[in-house]
């Protein structure tokens, strides 16, 4: 045995509690994957797409990375981004961030020299272009959570640019900011901040 016995058990309690409760739910997924929603996520533990907003295997289409970032010359993401808005016909796209995500906390401290600090650049981009906003905040804590506001805010932004969505799709294509206090398990909609994006844009602007 490898050592990891005891989740190959949970999964087939799980796999038999499933078919019990439900019977036919795995021969129904087979054929067929039809899910409503593509949520882009941080890798965090804490924060597993479909169990905080409850919903079943085949109703969510997941993407996660730390910091849940959309990279404009992300492959990965640019391709599941198109899978599930061209092939899978997803309309509406998540993109949720959390409070006391390490990613943006890596971004606010001194680089280790890491990988990951390598891809958390990006989020270090954000706070540098939105400095004077973080630095209006009064305390670390609240600058921190801005940041990861923020961060939800601009890659809601860099869905909505990709190349996937300037076709047809982006007009019946909806792109939500979400994000989850870890503190509470609650989910908070980041629309106010997507929008409010452009002006706190410095005079350079986005564009
Ligand atoms: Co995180």
């Amino acid at each position: 045995m490898t050592g990891l016995g005891h989740l190959l058990e949970h999964n087939q309690a799980w796999a038999a509690r499933m078919e019990r409760e439900q019977p036919g739910f795995f021969s129904r997924l087979v054929d067929q994957q039809r899910p409503r929603y593509l949520w882009i996520g941080c890798s965090d533990s804490r924060v597993p797409a479909n169990q905080i907003v409850g919903l079943p295997p085949g109703e969510v289409f997941v993407h996660r990375n730390v910091a849940n970032l959309v990279v404009h010359s992300d492959l990965n993401c640019l391709s599941v981004l198109d899978f599930a808005v061209n092939i899978l016909g997803v309309r509406d796209v998540i993109v949720c961030g959390h409070y006391g995500c390490g990613g943006i906390k890596a971004a606010l401290a001194p680089s280790q020299g890491r990988i990951v600090d390598h891809w958390v650049r990006h989020v270090r981009d954000i706070a540098k272009f939105y400095r004077e906003e973080l630095e209006s905040q009064s305390c670390p804590q609240s600058r921190e959570r801005r940041l990861c506001e923020l961060n939800v805010a601009v890659q809601v932004v860099h869905v909505r640019e990709s190349p996937v969505l300037a076709g047809i799709a982006s007009k019946e294509t909806r792109v939500h900011g979400w994000i989850y206090d870890l503190a509470d398990g609650l989910l908070a909609d980041l629309t106010p901040t997507v929008e409010s994006l452009r002006a706190m844009e410095p005079s350079a602007g986005l564009r």
